[in-house]
């Protein structure tokens, strides 16, 4: 598996962490950076690791931030990014399961590393269920499309 890794400087440490944890497994990373705990606007690193997703460089991509949702915010403007903010397990297995999301956002000062590395590999070994939930993740796309559903 390919994972795209991207962070502002609030998520920096937390995403060398979980960068060190999946190059344990064997999975492949790419790191969009940022690559310091220099001050940088977050939005960039959302951009960066949403297009690796849907021009098919990776398969499924982190986005760590203060919060994760300013930078998880950023990458869902991309058609095609269903990014997911997670801060306990339950969810990071229910975004996968049901809304295909293929970005989980974690907010480095809010929830400790050993937590985010459960959730990172609960987002990345579940599956998508499809079915019912194939019909409602395509009328999400609709919308994104300018339709009214
Ligand atoms: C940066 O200070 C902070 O605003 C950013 O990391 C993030 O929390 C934004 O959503």
């Amino acid at each position: 598996m390919r994972v795209a890794l991207g962070a502002d400087h609030g998520g920096y440490e937390l995403k060398e962490a979980i960068s060190k944890h999946l190059k344990n497994q064997g999975l492949e990373v790419h790191d969009f950076g940022t690559y310091s705990t220099e001050s940088v606007d977050y939005p960039k690193y959302g951009c960066a690791v949403g297009y690796a997703i849907t021009k098919g460089e990776a398969d499924l991509g982190i986005l760590i931030c203060g919060t994760g949702q300013g930078i998880s915010m950023a990458a869902n403007k991309i058609p095609g990014i269903r990014s997911a903010v997670c801060s306990e397990t339950f969810s990071a297995r229910m975004v996968r399961e049901h809304n295909n999301a293929n970005i989980l956002a974690m907010g480095a000062r809010v929830i400790g590393v050993g937590l985010a590395l459960d959730i990172v590999d609960i987002f990345l070994k579940t599956e998508f269920s499809g079915g019912r939930h194939a019909n409602r993740v395509d009328l999400i796309c609709d919308i994104e499309r300018g339709e009214i559903i």
